[in-house]
């Protein structure tokens, strides 16, 4: 199974981005994860769009924008302006999840709906057929380098199977590009569980930046972790 790894930007060294950034791209990284906090969804405040401005000019990287912020709907079109490709909101931060991700694809973006580690699957079957990417916290959000919460692994297995019956009674697998990606805690050791369980797409910071390995290196090394214990 061919899995991608995103590394997540809030583990790199800020006052080096771009060079950690030309580290991911030199590893052959496709996607960037870029983790957006306000202090009031989460507890603690990161980036806006103006840094995400300035990474578009430096990387073709696709620029995985993870929105944890309440009320995301004001914030779509900056994001959009400032050339976020995928925009990923979180359902508790929301009334209406079906307009908001209308409003992210009008804008020619990906949508996603993320959940936290409280969240069950089941929130999500309505808006499935909609969406592009799924977001499983296997954290609760607001900081790298935290440890991985295990009863993410049941998640992502019926969100897999979710998406498989979908597939199914659409008929037209309308939604079989609906991606799995899964965020937090993941290191050499809980990779594994995590892509057999179904993740498509695997977003780490801590062991991507601050392994002791090179970026490279750390990210081959997940790769490798990812197919056998
Ligand atoms: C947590 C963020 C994650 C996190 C990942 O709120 O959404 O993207 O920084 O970092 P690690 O892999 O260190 O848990
Ligand atoms: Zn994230």
């Amino acid at each position: 199974m061919r899995i991608e790894i995103a590394p997540s930007i809030l583990s790199a060294d800020f006052s080096n981005l771009l060079k950690d950034i030309k580290k991911c791209e030199s590893a052959g990284v496709k996607i960037l994860h870029i983790d957006v906090m306000d202090g009031r969804f989460v507890p603690n405040i990161t980036i806006g769009p103006v840094v995400i401005e300035s990474l578009r000019r430096k990387t073709k990287m696709i620029l995985d924008t993870h929105l944890m912020i309440t009320e995301p709907e004001k914030y779509i079109e900056p994001f959009a302006k400032a050339g976020s490709d995928w925009l990923t909101f979180h359902i508790e931060a929301v009334k209406n999840p079906s307009a908001l991700i209308k409003k992210i694809k009008s804008l020619k973006l990906k949508a996603g709906i993320s959940l936290n580690p409280a969240t069950p699957v089941s929130e999500l079957s309505k808006y499935l057929k909609e969406l592009d990417l799924v977001l499983v916290m296997s954290v609760n959000p607001g900081f790298g380098g935290q440890g991985f919460i295990p009863s993410a692994l049941k998640k992502i297995s019926d969100l897999k199977n979710m998406t498989r019956l979908a597939e199914v009674s659409a008929k037209r697998a309308k939604n079989k590009n609906v991606k799995i990606s899964v965020d937090g805690g993941i290191n050499f050791d809980t990779i594994y569980g995590v892509v057999k369980s179904g993740a498509d797409i695997v977003v780490a910071g801590n062991s991507v930046f601050r392994s002791g390995l090179s970026v490279a290196r750390s990210i081959k090394k997940l790769k490798m972790s990812a197919t056998k214990k």
